[in-house]
């Protein structure tokens, strides 16, 4: 029996990832770390609370305390915990570099304490910075180039694990992935956002003319390529996960109205974001190398991410109507 302890695995990626990893591993126990921000949401693992296996532990990974406790108790590490949201981190990025910076930290000066198998820090794409035009997808060796607030963040603890690697000879793993989409995705990122705001008729706010280009993951096909890495990469290293399914603002906000049946006079071209990445893309031949394929391309994901939306209407309208929801939302789009 090993124990995982999975931080921030009430948020979408991470509840997906526990769910993912209790039916793959039948010996396998996850602690699931969480200090339940906004988009930490319990109703996201209702259907594992029940599971003898699961645990959960409402905390924040900053917790040295906590995360010592927990820390002895686990056979490996799996940090999702972050602030996640980049327009949020435009607006103020203390809680960013706090969780995924020092929060980082934290985990792994713990973990090496503790002498834990493996540590897997979840990253991201967006630590490359932007591509220009005519540049390839970044390889694993493309130099770290973070433009805002979370992904500065986001490197901060990308390089703070590859150094507890060289450093202290911690088997820390890492991976970048793409954007990802599907169930249980809080909606303020773009593709939920969209999907939720047309169900109701309201307007679909694209940032600038819609040319930033994304590449988009299927939320289960990160989670597979997250288990093959903890089990399969090579320590000290770096893994893209990347779907190849790019496809700019434009394509996305008009495939997702195919989708939903509504009308392109929805689509409202609102100010850009400040700083805007214009162009993500990733070289994930490392991460093929140790046998993954993503199984969603960019149609076959938007579909099965739309019908999900469709079906657990419960789930986002009880997240739109909070206050938290509502605020965040004015302040972002309304008075923007
Ligand atoms: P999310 O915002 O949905 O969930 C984040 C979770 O972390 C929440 O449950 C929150 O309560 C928890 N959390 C935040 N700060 C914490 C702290 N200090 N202590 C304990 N828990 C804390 O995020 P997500 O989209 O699921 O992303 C998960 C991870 O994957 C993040 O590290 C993110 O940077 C990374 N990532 C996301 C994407 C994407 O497309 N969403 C792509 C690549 C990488
Ligand atoms: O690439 C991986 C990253 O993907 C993750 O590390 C982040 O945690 C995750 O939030 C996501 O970041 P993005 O900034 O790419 O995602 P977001 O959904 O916020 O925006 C996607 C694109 O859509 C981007 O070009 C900005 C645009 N956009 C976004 C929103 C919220 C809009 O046009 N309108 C919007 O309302």
């Amino acid at each position: 029996m090993k124990t995982v302890l999975v931080t921030g695995g009430a948020g979408f990626i991470g509840s997906n990832f526990i769910r993912y990893l209790l039916q793959a591993h039948a010996d396998y126990r996850v602690i699931n770390l969480d200090r339940l921000t906004y988009a930490g949401n319990p109703d996201n693992l209702r259907d594992v609370e029940g599971d003898a296996r699961y645990e959960f532990a409402l905390g924040d990974i900053c917790n040295r305390e906590l995360v010592d406790y927990l820390m002895r108790r686990v056979d490996m590490v799996v940090n999702f915990a972050a602030e996640s949201h980049v327009d949020r981190s435009i607006m103020g990025a203390e809680d960013f570099m706090r969780s995924n910076a020092l929060g980082v930290y934290t985990l792994l000066d713990a973990a090496r304490q503790r002498g834990v198998e493996r540590f897997l820090q979840v990253s991201t794409d967006e630590v490359y910075g932007t591509l220009g035009e005519g540049d390839p997808p970044w390889t694993e060796d493309a130099p770290l180039a973070p433009r805002n607030p979370y992904s500065v963040s986001k490197a901060a603890g990308d390089m703070m694990a590859r150094a507890f690697a060289v450093t202290y000879g911690l088997p820390v793993v890492i991976t970048r992935a793409s954007n990802n989409i599907g169930p249980f995705q809080y909606p303020e990122k773009r593709v939920p956002l969209f999907i939720t705001n047309a169900l109701d008729d309201l307007p679909l706010p694209v940032y600038g003319q819609g040319l930033a280009v994304r590449d988009h993951l299927y939320v289960t096909d990160h989670c597979e390529a997250i288990d093959l890495v903890l089990h399969k990469g090579t320590v000290g290293e770096a893994y893209n996960v990347g779907g190849e399914n790019e496809a700019d603002g434009v394509a996305v906000v008009e495939k997702i109205l195919e989708f939903v049946e509504k009308p392109r006079t929805l689509i409202q071209y609102v100010k850009d974001r400040p700083g805007h990445d214009m162009h993500y893309s990733l070289d994930a031949s490392k991460v093929r190398a140790l046998g993954w394929r993503p199984r969603y391309n960019f149609e076959s994901a938007l579909r099965q991410t739309v019908a999900w939306y469709l079906e657990h209407q419960d789930w986002w309208r009880k997240i739109k109507e909070s206050v938290e929801y509502r605020a965040y939302y004015e302040r972002q789009y309304v008075r923007r």
